[in-house]
């Protein structure tokens, strides 16, 4: 089985999809730490994409979620907290944005769900990655509760950022991500609509929590 949330940047949905993971005991996938991870090695090429792309096919990315925290490997390395970085998250767009590093991504994706149940979030998961999940959401909140969120986010990891940067850095990656002519951010025709901004992280989690209840007692 496979959930799906899709939505802009500081949405709200990869802290609500951990805790609805935790809370269902199912598996969490975070697709956005995959394009980090696939920036990390660009950025470790010195973004020259020819070495970029033989040097992602010689990667090994890893990931898994464990006390309410998504850890993804490089090489067998911990990067979880070096692809949070102001660095990567100004490259990932430009990255994401090419179609053979979504490709190796989807690949990667869909090879793993086919293992156990999972509540997976990004921007395309419901139109691209699996037009067929069981269940999609599409989660929104105005630019400003998003930037706020974000920058509580980065504050609190210890990076000095101030909020201005990061509402930049949101604005210009929604402007990116939602314009890019391969598989953009979009919202899927069947998939539930959720506005985060007036809602509180516990209502958000129960909401999605008692519709995946309702998916699975139906099956
Ligand atoms: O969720 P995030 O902010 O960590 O995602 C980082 C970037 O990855 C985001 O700006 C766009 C890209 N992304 C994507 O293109 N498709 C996805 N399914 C998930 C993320």
């Amino acid at each position: 089985m496979i959930v799906v949330i899709d939505g802009p940047a500081g949405s709200g949905k990869s802290s609500t999809a951990k805790a609805v993971a935790a809370k269902l005991q199912i598996q969490f996938l975070d697709s956005g730490a995959l394009y980090r991870v696939a920036t990390l090695v660009y950025l470790n090429c010195q973004k020259d994409y020819q070495k970029f792309f033989e040097q992602l096919e010689e990667s090994e990315i890893s990931f898994h979620f464990k006390k309410k925290k998504f850890h993804a490997f490089l090489d067998g390395r911990d990067v979880s907290d070096e692809i949070r970085s102001m660095e990567i998250s100004e490259n990932v767009s430009e990255v994401a944005s090419n179609s053979d590093v979504r490709a190796f991504v989807n690949q990667l994706m869909r090879e793993v769900v086919k293992q156990n149940v999972y509540i997976a979030d990004g921007r395309d998961l419901g139109t691209a990655v699996f037009p067929d999940a069981d269940l999609k959401f599409f989660m929104v909140a105005d630019l400003e509760t998003r930037a706020k969120r974000r920058f509580e986010e980065v504050k609190s990891s210890g990076k000095n950022v101030t909020l201005e940067e990061v509402k930049q850095n949101i604005a210009a990656r929604d402007e990116k991500d939602s314009n890019r002519s391969s598989d953009p951010l979009k919202k899927a025709d069947d998939a539930i609509l959720i506005d985060t901004s007036e809602m509180t992280f516990e209502e958000q989690v129960a909401f999605i929590s008692t519709e995946i209840k309702e998916v699975i007692a139906s099956q």
